[in-house]
């Protein structure tokens, strides 16, 4: 297998991406942990140097029934020939690095929070912040973020007929094509290397996915609402539109009395996919005649500040795995917690440290979260890093206060394939050239990569439960999909039915 710097094509990634030349030749003078004082008098620990050196080249084995947003098209053929096909690549970080005590610039470097740069147009330099505070800037900051990339989801165009495909790897062959088409049109339009395509169940199994959602909001609008009040939808994240568009449809199509009685709003951050959300709703009649009932709201949900006292639903597809996290690990000999900071040094080089003071947001989290504490695998002198979901639970809070009378209906991905190291650790990636650039470290260059959680659901029953005092109930996708679905809409002709069994590391919670 060929080193890392062998590969024309990471040349050219790493050549676009960072300034500095890669793999200088500081590396490896040592591995271990330094251990510094703090003006607080704490120890503090400071971990992992310098860490955008180069990377090793692995390869990737396909996992066909477990999704993450993107694929690589040259990745999508499945069944015969597919362990030819796929040469994706891998990259994992170097294990040799070099060392730097940067204990003096920790003290010197001012703190600044993901909301303090969000004016800022340039990355962050001399400065240290916490880890959630490191991943939100780097998704979301207006100005070099990921998401100001223009994120372009896929659409599949005309619904598949699953009905009239032999089978599931006939789906996937058509699917791999239209992805092709969908991206050639795009770089007919505009070449664009490093474009960031996702897909997700909504789009691809249109309106078979959204048809199953307005069954389920249907069937408990009328058990618990109906006559006395109206059906209030509120989505947060909501992509293209479709699912809106599609459970809209449904219940006009199904009962229109519940449909003159229905409210449809929309929280989207993206500017972009809120101006194309009503682009879609406007493009055609049949659409056009559900503007009155909708409303697209441009804000991230984190600002939110109206109260909405009504009986609604909130939805949340595939929204919760980019919210940011904090960093803990634990000290082995006092089992004390440490939280992650991260400080960027001159040239813009990232250095982990960890201090034994939980800031009150982690705090709280861990509180919720101690008695689910798991075993831990240790490692060196401070245990495994484990990611704790701190905006997640500042979510419930805005939910609990602003939604009294919510009932929830979110998905996300229980598990996700190549995650970096630690517990309830995120998938790190860019594509580039159609291809996927999976990393080990979160701390990469700020906006290039999606960073993704998994979502541990246990934890996040007991969080939600926690703060808005609800009992929910947490369903893989396939079983939400076999209540819901019309599972022949989706049917192929061999009896394999992709709605049903892609989105195996999916999974739904609700409240009851
Ligand atoms: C992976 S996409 C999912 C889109 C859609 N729900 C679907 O399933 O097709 C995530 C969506 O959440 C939006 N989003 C992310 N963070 C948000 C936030 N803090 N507030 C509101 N929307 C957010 C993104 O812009 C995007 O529309």
């Amino acid at each position: 297998m060929g080193h890392v710097m062998d590969s024309p094509i990471v040349i050219q990634l790493f050549r676009q991406l960072f300034r500095h030349p890669v793999c200088q030749s500081r590396r490896s003078l040592a591995t271990t942990t330094t251990t510094t004082g703090t003006a607080f008098g704490a120890p503090l620990q400071q971990h992992g140097r310098g860490r955008r050196v180069c990377e090793r080249q692995r390869q990737r084995h396909s996992q066909c029934k477990q999704q993450r947003r993107t694929m690589a098209s040259r990745d999508i053929t499945r069944g015969e020939g597919l362990s030819k096909k796929n040469n994706e690549t891998n990259w994992q970080q170097r294990t040799e690095m070099f060392s730097l005590d940067m204990s003096e610039e920790y003290k010197k470097y001012p703190t600044v929070t993901a909301n303090d740069l969000r004016s800022r147009r340039e990355r962050p330099r001399k400065v240290k912040m916490l880890m959630r505070d490191f991943i939100e800037d780097s998704l979301y900051n207006p100005h070099y973020g990921y998401f100001s990339k223009q994120v372009v989801i896929f659409s599949p165009g005309e619904p598949f007929n699953f009905n009239q495909l032999p089978d599931e790897p006939a789906f996937y062959a058509q699917l791999g094509q239209r992805y092709t088409e969908f991206e050639d049109a795009l770089d007919a339009k505009e070449h664009d290397d490093t474009r960031q395509l996702w897909h997700t169940p909504t789009e691809m199994f249109r309106p078979y996915y959204g048809e199953s959602i307005a069954r389920y909001l249907m069937s408990n609008y009328v058990i618990s609402t109906y006559p006395y009040h109206d059906l209030i939808i509120y989505e947060m994240g909501a992509g293209r539109g479709t699912l809106m568009l599609n459970i809209l449809d449904y219940i006009r199509d199904k009962e229109p009395a519940m449909y003159d009685r229905t409210k449809y709003k929309i929280i989207e951050i993206s500017p972009s996919l809120a101006a194309l959300q009503t682009s879609q709703m406007m493009s055609d009649a049949a659409t056009r005649g559900h503007a009155s009932k909708v409303e697209i709201i441009n804000k991230s949900i984190f600002d939110w500040e109206s109260r909405v006292p009504s009986r609604c639903f909130f939805l949340a597809m595939e929204v919760f795995d980019n919210f940011a996290h904090d960093i803990v690990r634990y000290d082995l000999t006092t089992e004390e917690p440490l939280q992650g900071t991260v400080l960027i040094d001159e040239l813009g080089d990232f250095y982990e440290f960890y201090e034994p003071v939980l800031d009150p947001v982690a705090a709280r989290s861990s509180r919720v979260l101690r008695s689910l504490k798991r075993n831990l695998p240790f490692s060196a002198n401070l245990s495994e890093p484990e990611y704790i979901p701190t905006r997640l639970m500042q979510f419930f809070d805005i939910l609990e206060k602003y939604f009294p009378a919510h009932r929830l209906l979110t998905s996300d991905f229980h598990t996700l394939p190549d995650a970096v190291k630690g517990l309830n650790s995120p998938v790190v990636q860019t594509r580039y050239q159609r291809r996927m650039v999976p990393v080990t470290t979160p701390l990469v260059h700020q906006g290039y990569f999606d960073i993704l959680f998994p979502t541990d659901f246990r934890i996040m029953e007991a969080v939600y439960g926690a703060i808005t005092g609800r009992l929910t109930r947490v369903v893989s996708h396939e079983d939400f999909m076999r209540s819901w679905a019309y599972v022949e809409d989706t049917q192929t002709q061999s009896g394999e039915n992709p709605l049903l069994s892609w989105y195996k590391n999916a999974s739904m919670m609700i409240t009851v």
